[in-house]
């Protein structure tokens, strides 16, 4: 067993993006001693990214209290698959298939004989309104957790893009805490920007934060994230055809814009609503209202993959296999989460 005094089981880990979280928030001791994911794809860019780490390729379905217990693990950070709660989904919430591992985890947690310490879960907008969710709080206060849940999105810390997410952070108030560290707010208010500060002392809604709308001016530009080479431009570039033909819906940024809309799993492949577009003409006609818009203004290209790991902080180190396609890139970036938002809060959980 390693010597770290933070021992964290990453469950639907995908390609890392709690991992590479828990090394950016600098904590001493921390690790992360084994991961889980059931997709064989977004494996391969784990273990070639973490190849000393624990790494099980199964459903959370199939783990025991007893397999848990003998990881001796005090931090649980997990994303469990969101689609079952997504806005333009279906929301079948716990009929779907999709949610049946993660009641599996709830069932299996007050099975364990070692209590874990520190929960950090990271779903869509959305999940907050769910009955799983409800299970969720049921079984933290069962356990006797306290709790706090957020909605964050990235513009809010200064990265200039929207990915408004949900977080729940818990502890364990059986092994000392302050069973008032929820209620009062306080610990996790002295630290957050003001802006959020705000929201939350305004805000009636039972989940803690709320998104900011007018924070933009404070994130940096997304020139800070884009690769230079020409190469790049051209290889990102859209068709005349494209441009012409969607140019009404697209969202268009360039590299001195502040925001970025979110990029989703199916960027690259469909340009409504799955994440903005970059416009490199010294023409800048980001403003134009989208139905005055005239092609022959734009120079257009879709963010490259390593540019979108950029914007989602994840680190130069990080790399996907050449194996994988630029299709299944931008697919797992876009199941994937922002590690400084998850750092910030990790921090928040243990050091508060
Ligand atoms: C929202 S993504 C998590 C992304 C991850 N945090 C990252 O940084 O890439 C959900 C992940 O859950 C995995 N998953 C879905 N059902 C699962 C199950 N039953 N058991 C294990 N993993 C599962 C998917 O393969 C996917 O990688």
């Amino acid at each position: 067993m390693s010597e770290a005094s933070l021992r964290a089981l990453e469950l639907y880990c995908g390609i890392g993006g709690m991992h590479y979280a828990l090394k950016l928030c600098g904590l001493e001791n921390a690790e992360v001693i084994a991961a889980v994911d059931i997709s064989p794809l977004s494996n391969a860019v784990y273990r070639h990214n973490f190849p000393g780490v624990l790494h099980m390729e199964k459903g959370i379905e199939g783990l025991s209290a007893g397999e848990l217990d003998r990881l001796k693990f005090n931090l649980l950070m997990m994303s469990p698959p969101c689609q079952p709660f997504t806005r333009v989904g279906l929301k079948k919430d716990i009929e779907d298939p999709r949610t049946k591992s993660f009641l599996h985890l709830l069932s299996v947690l007050p099975k364990m004989t070692n209590r874990v310490t520190y929960i950090l879960l990271e779903n869509v907008k959305g999940f907050e309104e769910s009955r799983a969710y409800k299970m969720f709080c049921e079984t933290l206060d069962q356990l006797g957790y306290v709790r706090q849940g957020f909605l964050l999105s990235p513009k809010q810390l200064g990265i200039p893009n929207s990915r408004q997410r949900y977080y729940m952070l818990a502890k364990c108030s059986q092994l000392g805490f302050d069973k008032k560290w929820y209620k009062s707010k306080q610990p996790i208010l002295k630290s957050l920007p003001e802006d959020i500060k705000l929201q939350l002392l305004s805000s009636s809604c039972p989940v803690g934060l709320q998104t900011t709308s007018g924070s933009s001016d404070t994130c940096q530009p997304l020139q800070n994230f884009l690769e230079q080479s020409d190469s790049t431009c051209e290889n990102y570039e859209l068709s005349k055809d494209t441009t012409e033909r969607y140019l009404s819906v697209m969202d268009i940024v360039s590299p001195s814009s502040t925001g970025s809309t979110c990029f989703t799993k199916s960027y690259g492949q469909y340009i409504e609503g799955t994440g903005s577009i970059l416009n490199l003409s010294p023409n800048n006609n980001n403003t134009t209202a989208s139905c005055d818009r005239k092609a022959q203004h734009y120079k257009l290209r879709y963010f490259s993959p390593r540019e979108i790991a950029n914007i989602m902080c994840f680190p130069k180190t990080f790399y996907f296999p050449e194996t994988i396609t630029r299709k299944q890139q931008y697919r797992l970036l876009g199941n994937s989460l922002n590690v400084h938002v998850v750092a910030y809060l990790l921090k928040l959980l243990v050091t508060q």
